[in-house]
């Protein structure tokens, strides 16, 4: 089989622009709607050819790269599909927080699949992927084909909106690790739902950042305040901002006009002796979208 030289690939983080969980099912798991959308804070991944066995190392030593890592997952996940050996070595430069709802562990994942199928030429749709990454992750597929996509069930079923590169956020990250099972336990279903329709609609047509800060929303800040005190303390503190979770937390973010408005947001956190913080903006659209 031919193999060519060693192929990088990006792992973009997420943010959850509107979220509701429309109730509990069978499986355990929560259905989903969310709008997800890619943002240029990525981590970096380069997948070399190997003669057999699949390996991984990181710059990050906190980071297991043993077979319980998502990345190897990810190889072992696509080999049993395709009943063949895919041999890599792989090295992820981290740069994503993780436990903070940036979903940096399942890009991770997904950039391995989009490595594989380039390193090894596979002849695979991009479905294909998509199918395989959903058995180990349910925002995983959302990471194959990226950009802002709404996403249902878990999850996985994803409806494309068009990508907008024109947003920009700062990302306030409290030093702390969410487990999003813990969130989702604390959760209480309501009956009334928010409608996410005002959101796709007004992000769609291309509307300025103060309305989408109006329409955007996250059921699930009310079960990670309860669970963090942190969290619900931010969340008070940047309410002018319209700040929002980012899925279960636990980065906040807020949708900003521009970027001197993030620059002077990010500086007055700073100066208040609030948590780190990152400037991001909208990540570029994908060359094959
Ligand atoms: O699929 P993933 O590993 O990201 O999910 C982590 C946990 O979050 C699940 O075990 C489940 O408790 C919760 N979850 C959920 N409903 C979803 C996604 C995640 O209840 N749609």
């Amino acid at each position: 089989m031919d193999v060519g030289a060693a192929v990088v690939e990006h792992a973009h983080a997420k943010l959850n622009l509107f979220l509701e969980v429309l109730g509990r099912r069978d499986d355990g798991y929560h259905e989903l709607e969310t709008v997800m959308h890619e943002i240029d804070l990525a981590d970096r991944l380069t997948v070399a050819p190997a003669d057999r066995g699949a390996t991984l190392t990181c710059d990050d030593a906190s980071l297991s790269c043993d077979d319980d890592n998502l990345v190897l997952r990810a190889v072992h996940a696509l080999e049993n599909r395709l009943h063949r050996e895919l041999p890599c070595r792989i090295h992820l430069e981290k740069r994503v927080p993780m436990g903070a709802g940036l979903g940096g562990g399942s890009s991770d994942a997904a950039a391995t699949l989009r490595a594989l199928k380039r390193l090894h030429e596979l002849e695979l749709a991009d479905e294909e992927l998509e199918d395989v990454a959903a058995t180990f992750g349910s925002d995983t597929a959302f990471f194959v084909r990226g950009g802002t996509q709404l996403c249902r069930g878990r999850g996985e079923i994803l409806t494309p909106l068009p990508h907008r590169e024109d947003l920009r956020f700062v990302l306030v990250l409290p030093a702390l690790h969410m487990a999003t099972a813990t969130v989702f336990a604390a959760l209480r279903l309501t009956v009334e739902k928010r409608d996410g329709y005002a959101f796709k609609r007004s992000f769609a047509r291309g509307a300025a950042p103060a309305e989408l800060r109006r329409h955007a929303f996250n059921r699930l800040e009310e079960p990670a305040r309860a669970t963090e005190h942190v969290i619900d303390a931010l969340l008070r503190r940047l309410a002018r901002e319209n700040a929002r979770l980012s899925g279960s937390g636990s980065t906040v973010y807020a949708l900003c006009d521009d970027d001197a408005h993030a620059h002077a947001l990010a500086e007055r956190i700073a100066r208040d002796g609030g948590p780190a913080t990152l400037v991001a903006r909208s990540a570029p659209r994908r060359r094959d979208a």
